[in-house]
């Protein structure tokens, strides 16, 4: 993509975490970036904070009529806007469930389905969805996450093929564990089942032992400026060391082997 003070971002949940440092990164790299929140908030130097929830489509179809009323175009729709959920898989409502789909996975087909007619009128653009190594490793007591992270990377992939005709690329991001606020904003299990408990002390164990020394925000950040402006995008960016190892041992591991070796690391019987 060719880079100048004209290229207009958008980036979903930017008030703060990995969107806030995305939308922050983006406009230093050049770009004219809206960033949206749920709520009316300041954003970072130069980023121009928009209110929007994507689960609901006439929010999402006014934010983006307002931003190319304002700019004429979006070359770069970054999909960021997510909650976490961790727990046992049936510890959660069905209601709960549906409600991380329709932020994780419908809001990015929301907000996708929402720039593309403008993408394909200008003939290029650039979508960036924020997935997780999660959705290349599915773990314990992140069923659904897992499920709507591994549906991120298939709507992505597929999505790529159909686009490329006109242009445009999609790439997905897939970070390891990032020093945010997501594990606290996350839902909480409807029913708190005790046959959990001794599970759930032992992920919160760990994810107390490794949320402290996690990537920082802006690692990923510089990914999502790489895919926004590489001259030939790659389908996805692993970020971070841990994530790396954790992709390459998916892959190239015996099966067995990464099996016991996911379930040592959250402390479950091998
Ligand atoms: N932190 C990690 O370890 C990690 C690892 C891998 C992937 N990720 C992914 O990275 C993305 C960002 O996470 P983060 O760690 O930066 O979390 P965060 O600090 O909790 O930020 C989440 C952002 O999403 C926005 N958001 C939540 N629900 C929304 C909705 N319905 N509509 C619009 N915006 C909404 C929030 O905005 P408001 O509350 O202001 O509306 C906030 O800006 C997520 O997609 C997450 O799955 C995180």
């Amino acid at each position: 993509m060719k880079m100048n003070s004209t290229k207009t971002a958008v980036v979903t949940g930017a008030s703060g975490g990995i969107g806030r440092a995305s939308a922050e990164a983006l406009a230093r790299a050049g770009f004219t970036v809206f960033g949206t929140s749920r709520k009316a908030s300041n954003g970072p130097d130069g980023v121009t904070m928009l209110v929007c929830d994507v689960t609901d489509g006439e929010a999402v179809a006014a934010l983006v009529s307002t931003v190319l009323s304002k700019t004429g175009r979006i070359d770069l729709l970054v999909n960021n806007a997510g909650i976490g959920m961790l727990g046992g898989a049936e510890e959660f409502s069905m209601a709960q469930v549906q409600a991380l789909f329709d932020v994780n996975l419908f809001g990015v087909i929301r907000m996708t389905n929402a720039v593309l007619p403008s993408m394909r009128q200008q003939g290029e653009g650039r979508i960036v969805n924020i997935g997780s190594i999660l959705g290349l490793v599915p773990a314990p007591y992140s069923a659904h996450y897992s499920a709507v992270k591994h549906a991120l990377e298939g709507y992505s992939e597929s999505l790529d093929h159909e686009v490329r005709a006109f242009n445009i690329r999609v790439s997905v991001i897939e970070p390891g564990f990032v020093r945010t606020v997501f594990d606290q904003n996350g839902i909480e299990p409807d029913s708190l089942l005790k046959e959990y408990d001794q599970a759930r002390a032992g992920f919160k164990a760990l994810l107390a032992d490794v949320m402290p020394k996690a990537d920082r925000p802006e690692m990923v950040a510089d990914a999502v400026v790489k895919a926004a402006t590489d001259a030939r995008p790659r389908r996805r960016y692993t970020v971070g060391k841990a994530a790396r190892q954790v992709s390459l041992l998916r892959r190239f591991a015996p099966a067995e082997l990464f099996d016991k070796t996911l379930r040592k690391q959250f402390r479950l019987p091998v």
